[in-house]
């Protein structure tokens, strides 16, 4: 059989999985509708306790989208303009953006050349006496050192604002993400492992005093009817976006699994006798958002991948201290792990949608490409 009579295999392999709750997703979100409680609901509120459940937290504060969960997480904290804070130099371009939009400057520190996360040894380097806070992004799925970055944070007394939002349902050391550091923030975008059917995100944290901040902030700042304590945001989450995450929340675990088995199909296939495999920090179980391999012949893979129907993509070909909207941000730290996953880094077809039949495909192709 050639290529063309077999189904093209997506990048994101969850449309089956989705498509099976759009029903009970349409039900839930008409009767929103009928309610005529479309912003700050209880639809809202049900989700918030919901998800601060599931991440094992005390709060959570649903906002409009991941970069102002962020944004919100910080400002909450404090944290503005003359404090700096740590991001790394691979990431989407969202975890700098709202650093930014805080006021405050980020500063990249390099990831770690096998798992894609900033360590305590990647970070050291770029700390100063402006530094307040650490953002680890726990890329792809795989989580950052916590245990280690919460060491050097609480010796240095810098925040810790986990940026979750690819890892949800991930674990380290037997925690979520998201319940790691001292905040946590979390998108929904669609293409998330939970995402929502529009912009969705939120911020979760323990403190009960962040979290009534970041609600104000969140809602223009209001501190009570007509009264608003500080400048803020239009950032709430939406009650119909909550109702399609309340539909999708019971099946994560699920999905997460099946994520996994996928991971650990490449590799029972042979795929790491050609490509570097994803390698996790110690202590994780990932939730493989993006199943990242590594290869110098990359750009030539995609292309023949492509033809064989097997979708195939690079993230973050250009890392955040090259991109021209932060060049004002980029400094003089080297970053070397950084340029590396950049040019060589290729997310192959993943998601609780396929099947055994499709990962011995897409290895195969691999191989034959290489
Ligand atoms: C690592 C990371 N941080 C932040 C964001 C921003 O989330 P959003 O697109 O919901 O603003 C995203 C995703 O888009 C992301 O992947």
């Amino acid at each position: 059989m050639s290529a063309g009579d077999e189904a093209r295999i997506p990048l994101f392999a969850n449309r089956p999985a989705i498509a099976e709750l759009i029903p009970e997703i349409a039900r839930r979100q008409r009767a929103v509708l009928d309610s005529g409680r479309w912003i700050l609901g209880p639809e809202l509120a049900a989700f918030e306790e919901e998800f601060a459940a599931y991440v094992g937290r005390r709060h959570c504060i649903g906002v409009a989208n991941g970069t102002e969960a962020i944004t919100i997480a910080l400002r909450a904290h404090d944290i503005g303009p003359g404090d700096e804070v740590v991001v790394p130099a691979l990431t989407f371009v969202a975890s700098a953006e709202a650093v930014i939009n805080a006021g405050a400057t980020p500063v990249f520190a390099d990831v770690d050349a096998a798992t894609d996360c900033i360590t305590p040894a990647t970070v050291e380097s770029v700390l100063t006496d402006r530094t307040r806070a650490l953002l680890p992004v726990h890329l792809f799925g795989n989580v950052a050192p916590m245990e280690e970055l919460n060491a050097l944070a609480s010796s240095r007394e810098l925040l810790v604002v986990e940026d979750a939002a690819q890892a949800v349902g991930a674990t380290y050391r037997g925690r979520r993400a998201g319940a790691l550091g001292d905040a946590a923030c979390f998108s929904f975008y669609p293409s998330k492992n939970l995402g929502a059917t529009g912009d969705a995100g939120a911020v979760l944290t323990d403190d009960a005093e962040v979290a009534a901040r970041a609600r104000r902030l969140r809602h223009h700042g209001t501190s009570g009817p007509g009264v608003h304590a500080e400048v803020g945001y239009t950032s709430r989450l939406d009650d119909i976006q909550a109702a399609s995450l309340r539909v999708m929340l019971p099946h994560l675990d699920s999905w997460t699994s099946a994520r996994r088995e996928v991971a650990a199909g490449y590799a029972a296939a042979g795929l790491g006798e050609v490509v570097q495999l994803p390698r996790l920090t110690e202590g994780t179980e990932s939730a493989f958002h993006l199943y990242v391999v590594r290869t110098s012949r990359r750009d030539e893979l995609v292309a023949r991948l492509g033809k064989r129907g097997v979708e195939a993509r690079a993230y973050y070909t250009m890392p955040l201290h090259r991109q021209p909207s932060m060049v004002k941000w980029a400094g003089e730290n080297s970053l070397p792990n950084a340029e590396v996953l950049a040019a060589e880094g290729l997310a192959l077809p993943m998601g609780p949608s396929l099947e055994p039949k499709d990962v011995e495909r897409v290895v195969e192709a691999v191989v034959a490409a290489l």
